[in-house]
């Protein structure tokens, strides 16, 4: 059976509300529960966290490393383009990691466009909307 862990940092949990024009009208709840759907159909097991403070984030990851999941599927937001700390976490644990971003961030603001995370991570979603969760929770799904 497939155990994937859903992440997301700082800011996700004002989806809906928040700048919809590049983020979309859905809500973190709404990811959450067609993520869970998607990966039950699959069989499998999804557990969600969300978090705004950058040492949480990396607690749950170090966490997740002892409860050996499968994979986690994780949007560090905007740590992504300055978390080193968060890059140490995550080449520290041995479960793969795919980063997601809502949007494409490199059509955006030019700091937008580097990612402390990608160069460790399994892989890397950007640009699909909640698709992007979609297509990383197939990734592990289908390994
Ligand atoms: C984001 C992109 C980041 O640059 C931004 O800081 C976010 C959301 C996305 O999902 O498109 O908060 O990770």
């Amino acid at each position: 059976m497939n155990r994937l862990l859903l992440m997301n940092g700082p800011n996700i949990n004002l989806l809906g509300k928040r700048e919809k024009e590049i983020y979309g009208a859905f809500t973190l709840q709404t990811i959450e529960e067609k993520i869970t759907e998607l990966v039950e159909e699959y069989g499998g097991k999804l557990d969600c966290f969300q978090s705004n403070h950058e040492g949480e984030l990396i607690d749950h990851l170090h966490q997740a490393n002892e409860k050996s999941y499968d994979g986690i599927i994780f949007n560090p937001a905007a740590y992504t383009h300055t978390s080193i700390a968060l890059r140490d976490a995550i080449t520290a644990i041995d479960t793969p990691v795919i980063e997601v971003h809502i949007s494409n961030v490199h059509k955006r603001e030019t700091f937008r466009h580097q990612s402390m995370l990608a160069a460790v991570c399994y892989g890397q979603i950007v640009g699909f909307g909640m698709d992007s969760y979609r297509l990383a929770a197939l990734a592990f799904l289908n390994k």
